[in-house]
């Protein structure tokens, strides 16, 4: 083992024979090199990332390939940003994979966040029916929530997400140094996801987080803690409902709502970016289930402590530019993808750690409790 697979934790990803390890821990990016050719050996690489990450992971991770002797077909560059997820974008680094004579026993390697993992994972699910996929997530949000689970694709112009495949990598490399370089707003949205494991079945990991948020900020053991904790719960209901037809809804909490405000705000990162509208959502998810009386308010108002200390917004008050009337929040909440046959779902709660799946949620109980939201 090499000195920064001494340090790092492993989270087992168990899917029969697509089954692959996550790796967390500092300095994985310059150890990449060993721990593709342990698994793949043999396999050149093609490198996708954003120009951002580029201009700080990219000379660190060439290095740490060629250490292990791993060749470079082609490195791919793209802006950042979630236009990246586009036909031009995809069609444009398939070309380039192809153009560098990559073969099946060859891997994508995604080095960013959750637009470039996305992206690349199509890529590498279907250049000749299916390349080798490895992802090094560079972002919280991608190393504890979008590398975890094997949903890869990219935007159409008519909604996020729409194009796509089910493909799973054979290696993530989640190297927590690589988060010391990203800003801390963008780290808090990642944080609001961890939290959020907490919240749907595991209270004595939200108390955890309560008392080591600071940590978890800081770098360290706890930073490497609390994301292999969360890779471990993403994998575990990914592991029992690989297609989303069941529990992996759970992974929604918070959702709903966020969505809903991100759509609102009309996808304007400089008004609200996605962990941000989760952090409200999850917020209002408790707020509501309080309102119909299915756990106590101060569980809710424990949560929005806690979200409100790491800086987290909690309310539809904090959202900039103001929101539009209940009505039209509720319309945005029924265009999102998990309203099935006109009924509303909600992940909803019992309390603390005891999130549920509720289907056929009235529409006017949703539209009450936004009005009491709403600022006045
Ligand atoms: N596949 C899934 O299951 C899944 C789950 C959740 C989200 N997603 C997708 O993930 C995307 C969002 O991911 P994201 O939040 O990582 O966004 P992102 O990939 O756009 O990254 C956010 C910003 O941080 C920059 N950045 C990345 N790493 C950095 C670093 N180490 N230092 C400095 N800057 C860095 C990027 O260039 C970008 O500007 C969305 O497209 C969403 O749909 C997918
Ligand atoms: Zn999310």
């Amino acid at each position: 083992m090499t000195p920064a697979e001494t340090t790092a934790r492993t989270v087992a990803v168990s899917l029969g024979d697509r089954s692959y390890d996550i790796m967390i821990g500092p300095g994985l990016i310059a150890d990449a090199g060993r721990a593709i050719a342990a698994r793949l050996p043999g396999a050149r690489v093609a490198i996708v990332t954003d120009a951002n990450v580029a201009a700080l992971h990219l000379d660190g991770l060439r290095a740490g390939l060629r250490a292990g002797g791993v060749g470079i077909g082609a490195e791919v560059v793209l802006p950042a940003g979630e236009k990246t997820k586009s036909f031009g974008f995809f069609e444009s680094t398939v070309e380039a994979v192809i153009g560098a004579r990559l073969e099946r026993g060859d891997a994508v390697v995604a080095l960013g966040g959750g637009v470039i993992g996305d992206l690349s994972g199509f890529v590498a699910g279907v250049v000749r029916r299916g390349m080798q996929f490895v992802q090094i997530p560079t972002t919280l949000l991608a190393q504890v929530d979008s590398s975890v689970g094997g949903k890869t694709g990219i935007n159409s112009p008519q909604g996020k997400n729409l194009i796509g495949v089910f493909y799973q990598p054979r290696l993530v490399l989640a190297d927590t140094r690589s988060l010391d370089t990203l800003p801390e707003r963008e780290f808090r949205a990642g944080y609001a996801e961890v939290a959020k494991y907490g919240l749907i079945d595991q209270p004595d990991f939200f108390a955890w987080l309560e008392r080591n948020w600071r940590s978890v900020f800081s770098g360290g053991a706890e930073r490497t803690e609390a994301i292999a904790r969360s890779c471990a719960a993403k994998a575990a209901v990914v592991a029992r409902d690989e297609t989303e037809t069941g529990d992996r809804a759970l992974l929604n909490l918070g959702h709903t709502f966020g969505h809903a405000l991100e759509a609102a705000t009309a996808y304007d990162g400089a008004r609200l970016i996605h962990g941000e509208g989760v952090a409200i959502g999850m917020a209002l998810a408790h707020r509501f289930s309080a309102r119909l009386n299915l756990m106590s308010p101060d569980d809710a108002d424990r949560v929005e402590r806690h979200l409100r200390a790491v800086g987290l917004p909690v309310s539809l008050a904090e959202v900039p530019g103001g929101l539009p009337d209940a009505e039209r929040l509720l319309e945005f909440i029924a265009q999102d993808k998990k309203v099935s046959r006109g009924a509303l779902t909600f992940i909803l709660t019992h309390g603390l750690g005891r999130a549920f799946v509720a289907r056929d949620v009235p529409s006017s109980e949703v539209l009450a409790f936004l009005r009491t939201c709403l600022p006045a």
